[in-house]
């Protein structure tokens, strides 16, 4: 099992619930979330709700977010998600292995998605099978981010998500990198546009 070291501290920007991002990459994303304005919207990986919060709060009138996770880490805030949602806006959180694919045709039910945010297991091929499974789910001009495209370092060797980045540059989809700081232990966020 992956340790989350930072669970009891939130980074930002501020949520009421941790939010295990850098402020500076994930405001930067943020911008291009509201500039987009995506109607539906996928999230892999909710674990506190950090996310998620920023989603729904930052969504226009008629935007669905799905949320999925295992909740196995002993975090549920599922209590509070609907109070995230400002009018005319929507959650959906589902609960299951994001590689099951019972799990992910439930998520399909509410594709195809125009914003896609995976952040759930970080080892390569946990991180490609979600690739594989909502990369797939994302319509045409959309976008699929991935947390955590830094090279796997010492403190996080269970780092894997640049293995697959580096494929996903290589085979031709038009990228973008938001990167803060390029010498820490974790973190960056890639963008490819579908
Ligand atoms: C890094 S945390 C998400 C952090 C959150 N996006 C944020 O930035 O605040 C990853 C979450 O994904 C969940 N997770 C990992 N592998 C999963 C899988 N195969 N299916 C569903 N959830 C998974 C973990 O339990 C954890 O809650």
């Amino acid at each position: 099992m992956i340790v989350y070291a930072e669970q009891i501290r939130g980074y930002g920007p501020a949520a009421p619930v941790p939010v295990l991002q850098w402020e500076p990459e994930f405001g930067a994303l943020l911008a291009l979330y509201r500039e987009r304005s995506p109607r539906r919207v996928l999230e892999v990986g909710t674990y506190h709700g950090g996310t998620l919060y920023h989603w729904l709060t930052n969504a226009r009138d008629g935007t669905t977010v799905v949320s999925l996770d295992r909740y196995s880490e002993g975090i549920d805030n599922r209590g509070m998600y609907r109070g995230w949602c400002p009018d005319g806006v929507s959650v959906v959180a589902l609960e299951g292995d994001s590689h099951d694919e019972t799990v992910a045709a439930q998520v399909a039910a509410y594709g195809p998605f125009d914003w896609v945010w995976i952040d759930a297991g970080h080892y390569y091929p946990e991180v490609k099978r979600d690739w594989e499974l909502y990369g797939s789910m994302c319509a045409p001009g959309g976008i699929v981010c991935f947390h955590d495209i830094l090279p796997a370092s010492v403190e996080h060797p269970e780092i894997e998500v640049e293995r697959l980045w580096r494929e996903l540059q290589a085979s031709g989809y038009r990228t973008e990198e938001i990167i803060a700081d390029p010498a820490v232990s974790w973190g960056g966020i890639g963008i490819v546009h579908v």
